[in-house]
């Protein structure tokens, strides 16, 4: 059984893309799912990996996307589930095990929650089965600095977060490509194989380029390919900014 990290790589290596497509459908609830549906079937193949956000999981639940999750599962195209994770170890196994149930390969989780009797378990369980938990260091929002940056003991929680995506053992971090600093930083501070995900790039002004070179494994693109006219043109600007060895 491969390891989350390694299905990520490989499947950024066999599409040839860097790519987290974010399905983050907005408009009447009729229309998302065939929506999304069909620019999966347009753009799976271009793509690193597929997240889900609450635009489609709160109207219909992973039993209504099924199809969508099927989509990307035969592909072995890996979909990460943007819960921000962050309650109490129960609440958070029983979250993990329906995604994963339901053909979920990770997930976005809060560290701020901790890890005994907070994610320590999920994280234990998931790599376990070669799931994925992914966890939020540096947003990408303009608030995020009224949080992430700050100190605790003199030290900034963004560092803190990062810390403990190393020694939890954790499979990634998120970190905002408006910030390619911290970036550098974080990817310092991980282990090698831990993935970097960045989110912020296009719409919210973040440059993918720079946040790809700063150490980012992968950027997180929404808007900016779904809100396209030519969705397939929108991701080729993005896919082409980064080679994958
Ligand atoms: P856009 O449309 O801005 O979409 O390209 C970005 C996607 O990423 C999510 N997002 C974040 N997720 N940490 C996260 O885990 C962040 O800092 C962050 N910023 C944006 C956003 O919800 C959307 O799905």
């Amino acid at each position: 059984m491969l390891d989350f990290r390694k299905r990520m790589r490989s499947s950024a290596r066999r599409n040839q893309s860097r790519v987290a497509l974010a399905l983050d459908l907005v408009g009447p609830h009729e229309n998302r799912v065939s929506k999304a549906i069909g620019l999966l079937n347009d753009l799976v193949d271009k793509v690193a990996c597929v997240k889900i956000n609450q635009h489609l999981i709160l109207p219909f639940g992973l039993q209504g996307l099924r199809e969508l999750l099927q989509i990307c599962n035969r592909k072995d195209v890996p979909v990460i589930a943007d819960l921000k994770l962050n309650d109490v170890e129960s609440t958070n196994l029983e979250a993990v095990d329906t995604l994963y149930k339901m053909g979920v390969d990770a997930v976005i989780a809060n560290p701020f929650v901790g890890f005994d009797e907070g994610l320590g378990k999920v994280i234990e369980r998931s790599r376990g089965i070669g799931k994925g938990v992914l966890l939020l260091v540096y947003m990408s929002h303009r608030g995020a600095k009224e949080g992430y940056d700050m100190k605790v003991d003199r030290k900034s929680l963004w560092r803190i977060f990062a810390q403990r995506v190393r020694s939890w053992n954790a499979d990634g971090a998120i970190v905002s490509a408006k910030s390619p600093y911290r970036i550098r930083e974080v990817r310092r501070m991980l282990l090698e194989d831990q993935l970097i995900l960045t989110p912020g790039v296009g719409y919210q002004g973040g440059d993918a380029k720079k946040a790809l070179d700063a150490g980012a494994d992968m950027v997180i693109v929404g808007r900016s390919v779904i809100d396209s006219p030519k969705p397939g043109r929108a991701l080729e600007e993005f896919r082409l900014l980064a080679q994958v060895p």
